[in-house]
């Protein structure tokens, strides 16, 4: 026999647990004349076959079920489902912390904080360090900050040495500036890349065009094309972010933003650029967009990751006629304007291949390219031609 103390040092409890497990019933001594209480060796191995499912996660209450009568399945499986729970949630708690200290990747992390928060997670990326441009280019591109350096010098491996950043062709250009209904004399071009557009805008309006962007080598190679063309007397260049233009508000009768305003969110954008613009001013704009009611399971799942925001075009004009547009015409791009994107980008990632076998931009570019060649048509670049309302 074992008195409380005694029992209590051999199963590691305190004296009180103890006292308060026989209140529970889990645990009945006998009371001796002199008013102590002793325990057998068959209370000792009671508690010891408690300790025993208490480790496998059951409540007290649980517990004494459990040793009181036949054991119920239904209550260990619904236990074991919230232990599994719970067991996942620590793996990811504990993944979260390795990735952020290096140790993985942080892809899906970010991939996912991005699409519950996305405005708290670029204020998050710029306390830790990333300028506004490098925290966008993290949102869209690298999607991990630990390795973000190497693949956005692998990113710019690739595009430094393509002309076209995004999905247009001159023909497209040239059929959205047929709708705007006059002669615009300064224009933006937000977000110009290479400046193909601006090149087009400049051929075929007298207007002076700002050109902007927030990558510097872009502009450069803008700059000798509007020199070799003869026409760099018209364009000014400008190296700024999109969403901090520099210029004072009704600057412009005519803002361009080709494929670059859902970098900062196409609301948004419509409406931080709506000022810039005079009174009646033109907004022409172009956005991926879902041409499918039904996209399939692969396209959905892909652009979820890359673009969580793509929308069709009935939301798109809906939110334009809100942000204070008025449509004056739209049309979806040409096939011919994304051959002329990705099939040289193909090519380049061919040839960079074989010298950065495990490149994650390359990786991934030559992912979107097959997505591109395989469901294009479910969803496609929509221009919109508005009007300041
Ligand atoms: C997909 S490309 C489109 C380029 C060009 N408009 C075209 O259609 O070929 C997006 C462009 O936006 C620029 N960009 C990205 N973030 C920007 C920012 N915060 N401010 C200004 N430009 C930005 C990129 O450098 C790139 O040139």
């Amino acid at each position: 026999m074992y008195r409380i103390s005694e029992l209590a040092e051999k199963v590691g409890l305190s004296r009180s647990t103890l006292l308060y497990y026989e209140k529970q019933g889990l645990l009945q001594g006998k009371r001796q004349e002199n008013g102590y209480r002793v325990y057998s060796e068959k209370d000792l191995q009671r508690l010891l076959l408690l300790q025993q499912l208490q480790a496998g996660g059951l409540t007290l209450k649980e517990c004494r079920a459990c040793l009181d009568s036949k054991i119920k399945r239904s209550l260990l499986q619904q236990r074991l489902e919230q232990l599994n729970h719970e067991l996942e949630q620590k793996q990811r708690a504990r993944d979260l912390l390795a990735a952020l200290l290096g140790e993985a990747s942080l892809r899906s992390w970010h991939e996912s904080i991005d699409q519950l928060a996305p405005d708290a997670h670029l204020d998050w990326l710029k306390q830790q360090g990333f300028s506004e441009k490098q925290a966008l280019h993290l949102k869209w591109l690298s999607k991990d900050m630990n390795e973000h350096e190497q693949y956005m010098a692998d990113f710019m491996t690739v595009f430094r040495g393509l002309e076209r950043w995004g999905p247009g062709s001159d023909d497209d250009t040239l059929k959205a500036l047929s709708l705007v209904p006059s002669q615009p004399n300064q224009v933006i071009d937000i977000g110009c890349g290479k400046g193909f557009s601006t090149s087009v805008l400049a051929q075929h309006t007298q207007a002076h065009i700002t050109a902007v962007d927030n990558e510097q080598s872009a502009l450069d190679a803008l700059g000798q094309r509007l020199t070799d063309e003869n026409r760099a007397d018209r364009v000014t260049l400008s190296c700024a972010s999109m969403t901090e233009l520099p210029f004072a508000p009704a600057s412009f009768d005519l803002i361009w933003a080709e494929a670059s305003a859902y970098v900062m969110g196409v609301e948004q954008a419509l409406q931080q650029w709506r000022p810039l613009l005079k009174p009646n001013g033109y907004m022409v704009i172009s956005d991926l967009v879902w041409l499918s009611d039904n996209p399939s399971a692969t396209a959905q799942a892909f652009w979820k990751g890359e673009y969580p925001d793509m929308q069709t075009v009935a939301t798109r004009l809906t939110q334009m006629e809100q942000a204070g547009f008025k449509l004056i015409d739209h049309f979806t791009l040409s096939e011919q304007a994304w051959r002329d994107y990705y099939q040289p980008l193909k090519v380049r990632v061919a040839e960079l291949k074989s010298s950065m076998p495990d490149s994650a931009a390359l990786a991934d570019i030559e992912h979107e390219i097959g997505i591109y060649e395989d469901h294009l048509g479910e969803f496609g670049y929509h221009m919109f031609v508005l009007q300041k309302g």
